[in-house]
């Protein structure tokens, strides 16, 4: 059986590709811009399939990614193949909004939001929520479009501008969620269980993707950011949240994620962002004894195991 990787950002490969070959697991690159053509008629190869495109491709010069994944991944559902983080957890991945409906169907708390169609519904979703509103892209990732506004004058120059765009179009005004600490949290989560948790700085902005090549890109931009603590394990932590993590994991057919929350003040917790494309950060996991690249790949493996040859369709 092989595995095959769909995927369309290489910086992001590299520590797995390493995970791997360490273990000796063989695998496919398979890069979406290999794939030109989707022949229904046509059965994908024998392998077990898993989805690593990025809901941030467009940033990276793929306009075309979100359907080309979603035919991509449906042609293989189609045929049977075993697809980790399939179609409907790419349909979550590239839609903000359904991820927090689904989200809310799992009994999971998350910001008030109100997406919106058109520009002049951004001042009426910012009223109706209250200030300060956070505004972010139904489509994104690394921060991508996301501002905090404070007040009535920074939303009009914000509306005014018209800044950089969703690939779809769709704007989300979401409440902002004020912690008592300049920190969020991700549960990273493979195969329906917790790796760790990751305590992550806010301090520097709203790009907090914790691959190596983001962090270090970051630090270019800003010096300081180097002395810093950004990306730091939580060793051991818990939460009744995690719980329901992974039955929304289970019902969407997610099986690797990266799971962002905040907790407010008042010590409640607001989940806002699911990452099926994530990334871990080495300098954190330094002396942790904790290695999720390679708890990835001993999943990885565990799938090729499992996997039967099913006759084509
Ligand atoms: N509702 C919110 N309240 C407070 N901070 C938020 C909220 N939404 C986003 N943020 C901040 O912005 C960052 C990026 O937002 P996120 O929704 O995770 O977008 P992306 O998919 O681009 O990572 C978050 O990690 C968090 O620091
Ligand atoms: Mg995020």
């Amino acid at each position: 059986m092989k595995l095959f990787i769909l995927y369309e950002n290489e910086e992001w490969m590299l520590p797995i590709r390493a995970a791997l070959h360490k273990l000796d697991i063989p695998y496919i690159d398979w890069h979406i811009d290999e794939i030109t053509y989707i022949d229904y008629d046509t059965p994908p190869p024998q392998g077990v399939f898993w989805n690593r495109m990025s809901p941030s491709s467009h940033l990276r010069g793929r306009s075309n990614f979100a359907q080309k994944t979603s035919h991509i991944l449906r042609w293989l559902e189609l045929y049977d193949r075993q697809v980790i983080n399939g179609y409907s957890s790419w349909q979550l991945e590239i839609n903000k909004m359904q991820q927090y409906l689904a989200l809310i169907d799992a009994g999971i708390n998350v910001p008030r939001t109100i997406s919106v169609f058109s520009p002049e519904e951004i001042t009426n979703a910012a009223m109706k929520i209250g200030f300060p509103v956070i505004i972010k892209h139904n489509c994104g990732g690394r921060g991508e479009g996301v501002e905090k506004l404070d007040n009535a004058k920074e939303l009009s120059h914000f509306v005014e501008q018209r800044r950089s765009q969703s690939p779809d179009g769709i704007l989300l005004v979401q409440e902002y969620i004020a912690s008592s600490e300049p920190y969020i949290i991700r549960v990273e989560m493979i195969g329906g269980s917790m790796v760790y948790a990751v305590k992550v700085s806010t301090e520097l902005g709203y790009n907090l993707c914790p691959a190596d090549s983001c962090a270090s890109s970051l630090a270019q931009i800003c010096p300081a950011s180097g002395n810093m603590e950004r990306f730091s394990i939580l060793s051991g932590f818990q939460s009744h949240v995690l719980k329901r993590y992974q039955e929304f994991m289970q019902r969407n057919n997610i099986e690797i994620a990266g799971i962002e929350m905040v907790i407010s003040r008042d010590g409640e917790i607001y989940t806002y962002d699911v990452n099926m494309n994530t990334n871990y950060n080495s300098q954190a996991e330094q002396n942790t004894g904790h290695n999720a690249n390679e708890t990835l790949a001993l999943f990885l493996r565990s799938k090729l195991g499992d996997a039967h040859s099913l006759p084509d369709l």
